[in-house]
């Protein structure tokens, strides 16, 4: 594990912003496997202002995402679908039909995880693959668990999750109760993996993740075994590091 120290969050942003520039300079048609979240909102708006300089070039470069709420339409303004067409997708040159995330609106939950698992093998694979960590150890939307999930699949979200994440709908009761997730042995299938963290609320998790036991219950921890993980970090995130 490579761990980056951020001074705060701008800091994480424009480091983690420069690891991504790096793999698509690098790889011009490079599958980047893309999260949503506030953290890494700053990430995308640097990768924006570098591509606007002309120092990046996304023409070639395919997209998967994570994961996607079940439910919920793409012009639903807190679908994932939404979130990254206005974070990166609608600012940058992708090309239209390169960036895939799971189907919200198949309600067969089946069908959805099985297509969005053969985007997955038909892109090749994830060249890299950026996370954020959620309240509880998530990573995706892979809840604490008594397994680790290998592919996509719609999970239950847990209270805490729900919780997390009715700050960005009006009420807690438009929070969707299920979504679709790439699974962990997906994620452990990329070829580098980097996760970014930001702020105090993250401390404990993010040490339990690093340097506690592996274990299902903390999703993120079996990234201790990723054989290529960047972590980027800011100092507040950081304050529980052994
Ligand atoms: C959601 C997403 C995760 C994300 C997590 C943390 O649950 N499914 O991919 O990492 O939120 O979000 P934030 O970065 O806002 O703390």
């Amino acid at each position: 594990m490579r761990l980056y120290r951020a001074k705060d969050y701008e800091d994480m942003s424009r480091k983690a912003a420069n690891i991504i520039s790096a793999q698509v300079i690098m790889k011009p048609d490079c599958v980047l496997g893309l999260a949503t979240g506030s953290t890494p909102i700053g990430t995308y708006k640097q990768l924006i202002e570098w591509y606007e300089k002309g120092d990046l070039d996304f023409s070639e470069v395919t997209t998967v995402n994570l994961d996607e709420y079940k439910g919920l339409t793409k012009d639903n303004d807190q679908s994932y679908y939404y979130f990254m067409h206005d974070n990166l997708f609608n600012h940058v040159n992708l090309q239209k039909g390169r960036s895939f995330l799971p189907d919200g609106t198949e309600p067969d939950s089946e069908k959805a995880c099985r297509d969005y698992n053969a985007v997955i093998r038909q892109a090749g694979g994830i060249d890299l693959q950026l996370l954020g960590l959620g309240n509880n150890g998530h990573i995706g939307f892979n809840e604490p668990a008594d397994h680790f999930p290998q592919e996509t699949h719609c999970v239950d979200l847990t209270p805490s999750t729900i919780e997390a994440n009715k700050r960005f709908f009006a009420k807690a009761e438009d929070v969707p109760r299920q979504a679709y997730t790439m699974g962990i042995g997906t994620i452990m299938s990329a070829k580098k993996v980097l996760l970014v963290v930001s702020g105090e609320g993250k401390a404990k998790i993010l040490r339990d993740a690093l340097y506690g036991p592996v274990t299902p219950e903390v999703p993120a921890s079996i990234l201790q075994f990723h054989k290529d993980l960047c972590v980027v970090a800011d100092e507040a995130a950081l304050s529980e590091m052994p």
